[in-house]
C-alpha cells in the first residue's frame, strides 16, 4: 500500500452512520445551514470566474452536522479533486509535505480532526497555506539549508469540532470561518425524507417527524435512527414505519422524548443528585458519569446546552429548571439564572 494511502481517505470503514449515498453531492440539495451555503456559494462562484482557488475555509461545530459532507461538495461545485485525510492521520512533516506535493492545481484538501495536528505538521502547513510553499530542510547540521519549493495552488478545509482547541496562527490562516449550527426538527424532517426516499424506506409523515424531534438536532444521528427504526419495521412485517414503531423503536433505543440517551440522563442526574444541581467541574462529572472530558464537551454539551437543560459558569456546569422538569425531579430555584449570576461564554475558564 501506497504510504499516502494509509493517510488520505482514512475512512471510518464498515461505519454507516457515514453512508455515503446519503450525503447530498450539490449544495442546492444540502439541507439546512442556510447562510453558510449562501456564503460560501458567493465565493465560490468569484473564485471560479478569476480562475483562483478557493480561500481556506475552516468549518467547526459538533459532530454529525455535514462538515465532511460539505467539503466534498465544495470540491464538487468547485469542479476540483479533493484529497482527505484528517489531523491524527498524519504523524509526521514529511507526511504532510507528501501529500502538499501531490495535490492538483486548485484542488481541495480536507482535514478533519484539525485540531490534533502535531505543532511539527502545523508548521509545515503555514507556509503552504499563505504563499503556497513548502520549506524544506536539506542536509543535517553545519551543511543544513533550507529551500523553498512552490506548490499548486489549492483550498484546505478543515474541521473541528472546537475552534477553541486550534492555535492562533492556524485560525488566522483560514479566510472563510463558519460555525455549523445544530438543525432544527424541520429540516432534519426534511434531511429524513430525502434519506428514506433514497434508502427507498416508506415512513408515515408523523413517524418521521417523531424521528426529526429525538435526534438531538444532528443529521448523523436521525440517519441512524432511521436506519434501525426500518430494522423494527421489518422484524413486525410492517412495510411501511408508522408513527407507532417509530415510538415503539426509539423507546427501545432508550432514546427519549427529546432525544436524550442514557448518557445524557446519567450527566443530568450526577449534576442535580450528586452535587445538587452544580456548579460541577468538567473533570469531576466525567469522573462521577464514567464519560470521556472530550466526549462530553464535545458529544453530550452541546445538545444540554441548546436545549438549556445545563449552563456552563466560571465554576461549573449546572442544571437548569428545564432539566429538572424533563425529568420530574423537584427544582428548588438555586440555579435560576438571573442578570446577577450570568456569565457570558467567553468568561468561562472551562469554553474552549
Ligand atoms: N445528510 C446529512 N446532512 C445533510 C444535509 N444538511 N442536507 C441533506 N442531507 C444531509
Amino acid at each position: 500500500m501506497d504510504e499516502n494511502d494509509r493517510i488520505l481517505n482514512p475512512g471510518r470503514t464498515g461505519d454507516e452512520d457515514n453512508d455515503n449515498s446519503l450525503r447530498p453531492r450539490e449544495m442546492r440539495d444540502y439541507i439546512g445551514q442556510e447562510s453558510i451555503k449562501h456564503n460560501l456559494s458567493i465565493f465560490m462562484h468569484s473564485a471560479r470566474k478569476r480562475g483562483a482557488s478557493l480561500d481556506h475555509v475552516l468549518l467547526y461545530g459538533p459532530p454529525g452536522l455535514g462538515k465532511t459532507t460539505l467539503s466534498k461538495i465544495i470540491a464538487n461545485e468547485m469542479k476540483v479533486e479533493i484529497q482527505v485525510t484528517s489531523g491524527p492521520a498524519i504523524e509526521r512533516a514529511g507526511d504532510l509535505a507528501a501529500i502538499l506535493t501531490s495535490l492538483q492545481e486548485n484542488s481541495v484538501l480536507f482535514i478533519d480532526e484539525i485540531h490534533r495536528l502535531s505543532k511539527v505538521v502545523e508548521e509545515v502547513l503555514y507556509p503552504a497555506m499563505e504563499d503556497f510553499s513548502l520549506d524544506m530542510v536539506l542536509g543535517k547540521g553545519l551543511m543544513a539549508r533550507t529551500v523553498r519549493v512552490p506548490l499548486k495552488h489549492f483550498t484546505l478545509v478543515g474541521a473541528t469540532t472546537r475552534a477553541g482547541k486550534l492555535s492562533a496562527p492556524l485560525r488566522d490562516r483560514f479566510g472563510v470561518i463558519c460555525r455549523l449550527e445544530m438543525y432544527t426538527p424541520e429540516e432534519l424532517f426534511l434531511i429524513l425524507k430525502r434519506s428514506a426516499r433514497i434508502l427507498g424506506i416508506k415512513i408515515e409523515t408523523d413517524a418521521c417527524m417523531e424521528i426529526a424531534r429525538r435526534s438531538r438536532g444532528t443529521p448523523r444521528i436521525a440517519n441512524r435512527l432511521l436506519k434501525r427504526v426500518r430494522d423494527f419495521a421489518e422484524y413486525y412485517n410492517s412495510e411501511t414505519i408508522t408513527s407507532d414503531i417509530a415510538k415503539m423503536g426509539l423507546t427501545q433505543l432508550e432514546v427519549d422524548t427529546l432525544g436524550l440517551d442514557k448518557v445524557d440522563i446519567a450527566i443530568l442526574r450526577t449534576i442535580i443528585a450528586k452535587f445538587e444541581g452544580g456548579p460541577v467541574g468538567l473533570d469531576t462529572l466525567a469522573a462521577a458519569s464514567g464519560e470521556e472530558n472530550t466526549t462530553i464537551e464535545d458529544v453530550y454539551e452541546p445538545y444540554l446546552l441548546q436545549l438549556g437543560f445545563i449552563q456552563r459558569t466560571p465554576r461549573g456546569r449546572i442544571c437548569l429548571k428545564r432539566a429538572y422538569e424533563h425529568l420530574g425531579v423537584d427544582y428548588n430555584g438555586a440555579n435560576e439564572v438571573t442578570m446577577f449570576n450570568y456569565l457570558p461564554l467567553s468568561e468561562d475558564p472551562d469554553n474552549g
